[in-house]
């Protein structure tokens, strides 16, 4: 049975997903964009739902995360909290608008509360943002970090392969986890580092940590929906695991449905008025 379909559906907190982590169950989570994949993907019962600055690659076909807007986010973190029922909603703030200015950071953060009705932000980095995050977790709105391979900064890596995999990377990586749970984040991601290290950073802090290409020993997993359900399909590093190949399914409806129109099939007597 679907979530939607229970009488008494109860919101997800970072109170919850702090109780989850203390008695060892997994968290869920997976990203969306639009109203009509949110309600799925809520239907289906996973706790946390991502506006991920991934729309500016999945939805609007850039090839990184950079050229996506505030207003962007905003439209799409609008859609998808219309549609979600029971998860706990978080979304990115984009490129530009926190990194180095956390009087900039807040106003963002603030407008993506305000404007979308989401439940808290996620921002990328560690030290170097530490004024901006302290700076929105002191207007009350929940923080989620995100460490390891950060796609806002690709073109300081120069490329989208494992990160941390050296001591001092590594080293840098448990002490800015440390620094963001003291500041007050309530969650943190970590991108496609080794599993040893994630399992690490999960004893290490108390709060729970998402992990993408980050092994099993962290507290929850993250996919982008659009790359687990097989629609984007150039996409395939090893830690994603396809659950549906919905592209060949689309394909073979669009498919069948230019040849009933050119055979004179569709509309049928019953399907016309
Ligand atoms: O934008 C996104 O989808 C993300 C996930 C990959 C964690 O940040």
């Amino acid at each position: 049975m679907s979530i939607h379909q229970s009488s008494n559906i109860k919101r997800i907190t970072t109170h919850t997903l702090q109780e989850m982590k203390n008695r060892g169950e997994k968290i869920s989570m997976l990203t969306a964009y639009d109203f009509s994949m949110a309600g799925i993907v809520d239907a289906g019962g996973v706790d946390i739902i991502l506006v991920g600055d991934s729309a500016s690659n999945v939805m609007a076909g850039h090839e990184t995360t950079l050229p996506i807007t505030l207003d962007q986010m905003i439209y799409h973190a609008t859609s998808v909290v219309r549609a979600v029922k029971r998860a706990f909603v978080v979304v990115d703030i984009p490129f530009g608008s926190y990194q180095g200015n956390s009087s900039e950071a807040l106003r963002s953060a603030i407008r993506i509360m305000k404007e979308s009705g989401a439940h808290a932000v996620k921002v990328e980095g560690g030290a170097e943002i530490r004024e901006s995050v302290v700076r929105i977790l002191s207007a009350g709105v929940p923080v989620m970090g995100h460490l390891g391979l950060t796609p806002q900064s690709i073109y300081k890596f120069g490329t989208y392969t494992v990160r941390a995999k050296e001591d001092a990377e590594a080293q840098k990586l448990i002490e800015d986890a440390k620094l963001l749970e003291e500041c007050g984040c309530f969650s943190l991601v970590l991108e496609k580092i080794p599993a040893s290290l994630a399992k690490k950073v999960a004893e290490k802090v108390s709060i729970p940590v998402i992990g993408i290409g980050a092994g099993p020993d962290v507290d929850g997993q993250v996919l982008v929906v659009h790359d687990m359900m097989g629609i984007t399909q150039e996409f395939k590093p090893r830690f994603l695991r396809q659950y549906a190949d919905l592209r060949t399914q689309m394909l073979k409806a669009v498919e069948d449905y230019i040849d009933d129109v050119k055979s004179r099939d569709f509309p049928n007597e019953k399907e016309s008025y």
